[in-house]
């Protein structure tokens, strides 16, 4: 048997790639018996090890931590443990020792029983057992993580982000060849999950110093605490005027077609910062007080008294990562479910007793109520509106935003399901968007703004309309398209947004990503699974786009950048996650009884004014915790 990494990567082929990364100091493994049960492998240089994966922590302590085993022949790792076998094992210790050990590890006996699979000493039994399938899945995730390095860019020596698009062959970059903060995301979490946190960690410091003030749009500073949406390095002559120096040049919208504030960049911070604390371990990050002011601000921003009447959060056309006319305005859906997100995080994140923590917990209460409640709609729900009455003046309307049935799209009818369903798109006085917008459905169940039963029912409803929403590529960003006259009057006739293409309908392989994260939090990694399987026929052949057009997802997009950072980092993050689905807590939050959120309730319940004057028209309060 094998029992070192040394060793291991001595005698083995070639074939296999990844050996040992970044593994210094050097780990050494030890078998504590001749036996091959994987529990009798421990792992002796390791300092007590930090967690990567929750789930796993039992393998911890000492012990090494399996975190993918693939296994030849005998198709999973039971016992019998087989005489040989592969397998890929991840071991993540402490943050300061930026250390991976990643080995695959050849076992092999020659006491054993059972098994009959190949020996070490002949790797290319294993290769013909390996199959092709197999092997056209490491190669897809070594070109994928080939391609994220090339697409990662370094400010002061270190790396910092990853560009959004990095094809050689593209002579018009636009603005893709910066650093958007959204696209980052998923490349983030690639790195932590990957054991890489520091360019995690650059990026946010970098851009927390980007945050805000300076700039302006034709004489008008956008508010304190926005975050760019996307930065550039640049070079500059330095001030003394010797030679050149490296700057960050960020951009809050004054460049970006169409001058659109990113509402959704500074929410994606505060997730990844909260992020980059569970998975490394490393908390001093977020207590500092310069991160803690950034946080702040941000949600300053969004707590922000206005005239408005919703705890959601309004904002203008194209503010997330449809970035143009979408009529998206008002409280789009995936700015609700990022902003209660990031709500979250961030009452995880400041310091106990925070002024702003009770402002949070109020608004947390009120938008999960909003949300769950009007913006729900399933087959049941439907119906109601399809029987609304309207013009009802009073604090009991039933019907309380006077929506009229006639605006049930004739779509919706047919295609609502009879099991599942979903939020819709986006609710203002007199209109629904029934829309199906998938970011928004995704993350609401990632971060519990959907109940259990609601998140169960969004994926069932994307089971069920899988020819819809994932068709030859997942996943559509919004179903149906807008066509004809809505095109025209919603989108201004937009050449870009056609029907079917790009953020009008088109299908955007990143999202598999947000897909699978959820999927894998509901338990449902099937799911995801076959989404993968879907994405992996094409996506490297199709040189990784943005996005794909036509009602099945079946056409390269028509103006979609290829070597697309989002497409690979998304795809390489689904991978991960489903070899070690419970990573996904990184970023989840369940449907939790927070005692301090049932004590605000019943406080907001007791203070409600009208409640208080013994009016029986206070709204129903929560009916479910958050
Ligand atoms: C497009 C997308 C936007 C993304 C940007 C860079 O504008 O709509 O979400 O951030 O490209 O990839």
């Amino acid at each position: 048997m094998q029992k070192s990494l040394t060793g291991c990567r001595t005698l083995f082929p070639s074939y296999l790639s990844r050996t040992i990364m970044n593994s210094a100091p050097p780990a050494a493994f030890a078998s504590s018996a001749s036996s091959l049960q994987p529990s009798a492998l421990t792992c002796t240089s390791l300092p007590p090890i930090h967690t990567y994966a929750r789930s796993l922590q039992n393998h911890l302590h000492g012990k090494m931590f399996v975190s993918r085993a693939d296994v030849i022949g005998n198709g999973s790792v039971s016992n019998p443990w087989p005489r040989c076998c592969p397998i890929h094992v991840k071991c993540v210790r402490q943050p300061q020792y930026k250390c991976i050990a990643s080995a695959h590890l050849l076992f092999s006996s020659t006491s054993s029983s059972g098994g009959g699979g190949p020996t070490d000493s002949n790797p290319n039994d294993i290769n013909t057992k390996l199959g092709k399938e197999h092997l056209v899945e490491e190669e897809l995730e070594k070109e994928a993580r080939e391609l994220l390095r090339r697409a990662t860019v370094t400010y002061m020596g270190s790396p910092c982000g990853t560009i959004a698009a990095c094809d050689p062959n593209e002579a018009n970059a636009l603005n893709y060849d910066q650093v958007f903060i959204r696209d980052f995301v998923p490349s983030a979490i690639f790195f932590l999950l990957d054991g890489q946190p520091d360019i995690v960690r650059n990026f946010l410091l970098h851009t927390l110093q980007l945050q805000s003030w300076e700039k302006t749009v034709d004489c008008f500073s956008p508010g304190q605490g926005l975050m760019p949406a996307s930065f550039k390095v640049h070079m500059v002559p330095r001030e003394d005027g010797n030679g050149m120096e490296e700057t960050l040049d960020p951009d809050f919208g004054e460049a970006a077609i169409g001058r659109v504030a990113p509402v959704d960049s500074g929410l994606w911070w505060i997730i990844l910062l909260r992020a980059y604390g569970r998975c490394t371990g490393d908390l001093t990050l977020q207590t500092r007080v310069e991160v803690q002011t950034g946080i702040k601000m941000i949600l300053k921003l969004c707590l922000e008294d206005g005239f408005d009447m919703f705890p959601t959060l309004l904002v203008t056309d194209g503010s997330c990562m449809i970035d143009r006319r979408m009529g998206i305005h008002g409280h789009p859906l995936e700015i609700q479910a990022l902003f209660f997100s990031a709500l979250r995080c961030a009452r995880e994140m400041l310091r106990p007793g925070d002024e702003l923590i009770k402002a949070i917990n109020s608004r947390l209460i009120a938008l999960s109520y909003h949300i769950r409640e009007y913006f729900w709609l399933d087959m049941r729900k439907l119906n109601i509106i399809y029987r609304y009455k309207t013009e009802e003046y009073s604090n009991e309307a039933v019907n309380k935003f006077n929506i009229y049935p006639e605006q049930i799209p004739y779509w919706l009818v047919e295609w609502i399901p009879d099991q599942g369903g979903y939020f819709i798109g986006n609710l203002q006085p007199a209109h629904m968007d029934f829309r199906f917008f998938s970011l928004g459905n995704l993350w609401s169940v990632v971060c519990s703004l959907a109940t259990q039963e609601q998140s169960d029912a969004i994926l069932d409803l994307i089971e069920a309309k899988w020819t819809d929403l994932v068709g030859s590529m997942p996943l559509k960003i919004c179903y149906p398209a807008l066509e004809d006259k809505e095109w025209k009057i919603i989108t201004g006739s937009d050449p870009k947004n056609t029907p079917w293409s790009y953020h009008n309908g088109g299908s955007w392989p990143t999202l598999l990503w947000q897909l699978t994260v959820a999927a894998t939090k509901m338990k449902r990694e099937g799911i995801a699974r076959r989404a993968v399987e879907m994405a992996e026929k094409r996506l490297s052949k199709d040189k990784w786009p943005e996005y794909y057009d036509i009602r099945t997802g079946k056409f390269i997009g028509k103006q979609s950048r290829l070597y697309q950072t989002w497409t690979i980092a998304g795809y390489l993050v689904a991978k991960q996650l489903l070899r070690n689905p419970q990573a996904h807590d990184i970023l989840t939050f369940d449907e939790d009884n927070d005692a301090l959120l049932v004590e605000t309730r019943s406080i907001l319940q007791a203070a409600n004014p009208k409640r208080r004057r013994g009016g029986t028209t206070a709204p129903k309060p929560p009916t479910t915790p958050i």
